[in-house]
C-alpha cells in the first residue's frame, strides 16, 4: 500500500459482515427439521453428534461442563488458566467419568490413614478407593467406612476385606445385576491371581445407557479437548497423553513466535493440534504453510466474544462470520479439508447456523454455556433474579489467576485488559440448553432447506441493514 492515497484505503477496505448484518435466505425444505443430520467435525480426528463446543474459559469449561458436553455429543475444551496439574486433573476426571471398566483408578495403600482417604476423595470427587498392595486387591474403602471414624485410624482397620469382584470378561448387564443383588456401588475388576485391573461403578454404567449420542473413545470413555499455551511444552506433553485433542489457545495466532513455538509442540507430541484464534485468510495460509499436517482444526474469530473488549481498546478485530469465511476461502485455495470452528459472539443456534453457512463445521460458545449449572462459577442472586459470572480470559481478574498471561502478546508496557466480567442470566441445566440449541439449529436448517452440516455450508444469505423490527 506504500504510496497509495488514503481514499483508496476506504475504497479497498473489505466489508466484514457479522451476525446482525445477515439472515439465512429460505430454501425449499425437502425433509422435516427433526430429520436433519447434525453430525460434523471438531478436528481431523474427532466427529461430533452436534456442532457445539464449549470455550476454554475459566467461567465455562472445567470437567463438569466437558462431561455434560460429551454426553450430548458436543465437546468441551478445558481451560488453561490453572497449573498444569490442575488441568491434567480436570481432563482425567472426564476420562474417568463413565468408562465401563475404569483403568486409571485412584487406589490407596492399607497403611494410609483416614485423613489421606478423605483428602483424596475430596480432590478427585470420588466416593470409594480400592486398596491395592503389590498390584493385588486387598480391600475397598468407601465414604461409608470412614465418615464416622477417628481420622488417624489406618485404612486396614476400616476397609471391607471381603470384596465382591468381577473379571475382565464381564458384560455391562452382568455388572449391573451383581451390583444390584449385593447393594454395592463399586465393583473392582481383578484377574485370576487377584491382580487389580480396574473398577466398574454403578453410576457410570447407568448414565452411559442414557446418552445415545455421547462421544466416546474405543474404551468407552468420554472425549475431551484441552487448551494449551504454545510456550508451555511440558503442559502439552502431559496433556497429550490423556486429552483427545489439544488446542493452542492464544488471542492472535498469526504471530511468528506463536507459529514457531506451535511447530515445536507438534513435533514433540507427534499429534496435530487445533490452532487459533485466527481472523484472516493470510493467517490461515501462513500457519498451514509452516505447520502443514499438524493443523487439526482452525478456531476463527477475533475480538467478537461477549466479554471481549479487544476491538474496543485496540480497534483491531475480525468478526466471527468474516473470520470463518476467510478460513473457508483459504482452505478452498489450498484444496484442504480442515474443520473450522466459529468462535465468539454467538447467542443462539441461529447464529451458529449462519456461521455454518459461511463455512464453519462447529460453533464454540462461551456466553451461552456460562449460563448453565455445569459452568464452574457459583449461582448468584440479585433482586430475586439468578445469574452466573462470565469473564474474558484477558480480563484483569482472569489474568490475576496467573496462568493465562501468555494468551496475549507482550505489548511492552502495562498489561492492558482485553476482556471484562459480566453477569449472564442463569439458564438451568446444560441438557436443556443443548435441547434448545439443537431445536434452533434443526429449524434453521429446515428453513434453509439443508439436510446436513455439509449441505448447510451452501445455504444462501441475505444482507440486511438491521434485524427485522420486533414488537417490544
Ligand atoms: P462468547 O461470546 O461465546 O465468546 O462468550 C467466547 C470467546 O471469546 C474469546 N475470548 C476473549 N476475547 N478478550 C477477547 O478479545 C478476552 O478477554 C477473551 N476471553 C475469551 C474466546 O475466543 C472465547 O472462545
Amino acid at each position: 500500500m506504500e504510496g497509495a492515497n488514503f481514499f483508496d484505503k476506504f475504497a479497498n477496505a473489505e466489508f466484514a459482515l457479522d451476525f446482525d448484518s445477515v439472515l439465512l435466505r429460505p430454501g425449499k425444505a425437502v425433509i422435516e427439521p427433526k430429520d436433519v443430520d447434525t453430525t460434523t467435525n471438531f478436528s481431523k480426528s474427532i466427529k461430533l453428534s452436534i456442532p457445539f463446543v464449549s470455550s476454554p474459559m475459566d467461567s465455562v469449561t472445567e470437567s463438569r461442563m466437558a462431561i455434560a458436553m460429551a454426553r450430548r455429543g458436543g465437546i468441551g475444551v478445558i481451560h488453561r488458566n490453572c497449573t498444569r496439574e490442575e488441568e491434567l486433573d480436570m481432563v482425567n476426571a472426564v476420562k474417568r467419568a463413565e468408562s465401563f471398566i475404569i483403568r486409571d483408578v485412584i487406589t490407596i495403600n492399607s497403611n494410609a490413614n483416614i485423613t489421606d482417604v478423605l483428602s483424596i476423595m475430596k480432590r478427585h470427587n470420588i466416593s470409594g478407593l480400592p486398596v491395592v498392595e503389590n498390584g493385588k486387591l486387598i480391600g475397598i474403602v468407601t465414604n461409608r467406612d470412614v465418615r464416622d471414624e477417628d481420622p488417624s485410624k489406618k485404612v486396614n482397620e476400616v476397609m471391607t476385606k471381603d470384596v465382591i469382584t468381577a473379571n475382565e470378561s464381564i458384560t455391562e448387564d452382568e455388572a449391573v445385576s451383581i451390583m444390584r443383588k449385593n447393594k454395592i456401588e463399586k465393583l473392582p475388576v481383578v484377574d485370576k491371581d487377584n491382580n487389580f485391573k480396574g473398577l466398574i461403578t454403578y453410576k457410570d454404567v447407568k448414565v452411559k445407557g442414557k446418552y445415545k449420542n455421547a462421544l466416546r473413545d474405543d474404551d468407552g470413555r468420554l472425549l475431551v479437548a484441552a487448551a494449551i499455551s504454545p510456550f508451555d511444552i511440558e503442559r502439552a506433553k502431559m496433556l497429550s497423553k490423556v486429552a483427545d485433542q489439544l488446542l493452542i489457545d492464544v488471542a492472535h495466532f498469526h504471530n511468528t513466535n506463536v507459529i514457531n513455538a506451535t511447530k515445536k509442540i507438534i513435533d514433540e507430541i507427534g499429534k496435530p493440534v487445533i490452532i487459533g484464534n485466527l481472523g484472516t485468510k493470510e493467517g490461515v495460509l501462513d500457519s498451514i504453510s509452516i505447520l502443514d499436517d499438524g493443523v487439526a482444526g482452525l478456531r476463527m474469530g477475533l475480538g467478537s466474544g461477549s466479554i471481549c473488549i479487544t476491538s474496543d481498546v485496540t480497534r483491531a478485530g475480525s468478526p466471527t462470520l468474516y473470520a470463518v469465511s476467510q478460513a473457508a476461502d483459504a482452505l478452498k485455495e489450498l484444496g484442504a479439508k480442515i474443520p473450522i470452528i466459529a468462535d465468539g459472539g454467538m447467542k443462539n443456534a441461529g447464529d451458529a447456523a449462519l456461521a455454518i453457512a459461511f463455512g464453519a463445521d462447529a460453533a464454540m460458545f462461551g456466553y451461552v454455556f456460562a449460563a448453565c449449572d455445569e459452568s464452574p462459577t457459583p449461582l448468584l442472586e440479585l433482586n430475586g433474579k439468578y445469574y452466573k459470572k462470565h469473564r474474558g480470559m484477558g480480563s484483569k481478574a482472569a489474568r490475576e489467576r496467573g496462568a493465562i498471561s501468555d494468551r496475549y502478546a507482550d505489548s511492552g508496557g502495562k498489561k492492558i485488559a482485553e476482556g471484562i466480567e459480566i453477569l449472564v442470566p442463569y439458564k438451568g441445566r446444560l441438557d436443556d440448553i443443548i435441547d434448545e440449541l439443537t431445536g434452533e439449529l434443526r429449524a434453521a436448517m429446515g428453513y434453509a432447506g439443508k439436510r446436513t452440516i455439509e449441505e448447510m455450508k451452501s445455504a444462501e444469505i441475505l444482507r440486511i441493514n438491521q434485524r427485522p423490527r420486533k414488537v417490544e
